[in-house]
C-alpha cells in the first residue's frame, strides 16, 4: 500500500488563506449549505458536518479547508480534497463558494493551491466529478488542466462528468 505525507492544512495564495475548520465557522458553513436551496440546514447540522469532515481527515490525511479572503477576512467557501466517488490514493478535488464570491477567480486560485498541496502528499492523480450542467465548475477544472475521462448517469445527480489530472 502506498503511503503519503499528510496534506498541509494552511495554504496561502495572493488573495486567499485556506486554513483548518474552527467551531466558529458553523454559522457561515450553514449559510453556504443553505444557498444550495435544496433544504434548510440548522447550525447544529453544520457543526456536525464540520465534526465529520475533521474525522474524515483523521483517516485520510487530507481535507476540505475553509477559504478566507485575506483582505476582507471573511469566509467565502471551501476547497480541498475528499474521497467522494474516488479513493484515498486518488482523491477528488472539491469546492463550493458563496454566490457573492463567484466569478472572481477565487475557486481557481484556491484549487491551484490545493493541487500543489496534493502533489506534496506524494499523490500521482486527482479526480473530480461534476454535474454535466455545471459549466462554471467544468471551466475551473479545465483551467487547472483536468481532462474528461467518462460520463456516468446517477439517480438524483443525473449525468456526472468524471475528470482527472495526473500530478504534478
Ligand atoms: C464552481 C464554483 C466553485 C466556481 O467558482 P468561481 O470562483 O466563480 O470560479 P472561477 O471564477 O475561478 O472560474 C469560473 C469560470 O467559469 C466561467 N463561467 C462562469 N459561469 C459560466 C457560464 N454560465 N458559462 C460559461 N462559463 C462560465 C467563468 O467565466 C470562469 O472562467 P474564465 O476564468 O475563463 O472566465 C462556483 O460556481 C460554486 O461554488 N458553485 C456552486 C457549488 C459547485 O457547483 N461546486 C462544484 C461542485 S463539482
Amino acid at each position: 500500500m502506498a503511503t503519503y505525507e499528510t496534506m498541509a492544512f494552511h495554504l496561502e495564495t495572493e488573495r486567499l488563506f485556506l486554513r483548518p475548520w474552527a467551531e466558529s465557522d458553523a454559522d457561515e458553513f450553514r449559510a453556504l449549505l443553505d444557498e444550495r436551496g435544496k433544504e434548510t440546514f440548522t447550525v447544529e447540522r453544520a457543526r456536525a458536518g464540520i465534526v465529520s469532515l475533521l474525522a474524515g481527515t483523521e483517516t485520510t490525511g487530507f481535507a476540505l479547508l475553509p477559504i478566507q479572503r485575506r483582505e476582507e477576512g471573511d469566509f467565502i467557501g471551501y476547497c480541498g480534497l475528499i474521497v467522494g466517488r474516488a479513493s484515498v490514493d486518488e482523491p477528488e478535488l472539491a469546492y463550493e463558494l458563496f454566490r457573492h464570491a463567484h466569478g472572481k477567480g477565487y475557486a481557481t486560485e484556491a484549487a491551484r493551491a490545493v493541487l500543489d498541496a496534493a502533489v506534496a502528499t506524494g499523490r500521482k492523480r486527482l479526480w473530480s466529478t461534476v454535474g454535466a450542467w455545471n459549466t462554471p465548475s467544468l471551466r475551473v477544472l479545465e483551467k487547472l488542466g483536468f481532462e474528461r475521462d467518462r460520463v456516468s448517469v446517477e439517480e438524483g445527480a443525473g449525468e456526472v462528468v468524471w475528470l482527472t489530472r495526473s500530478l504534478p
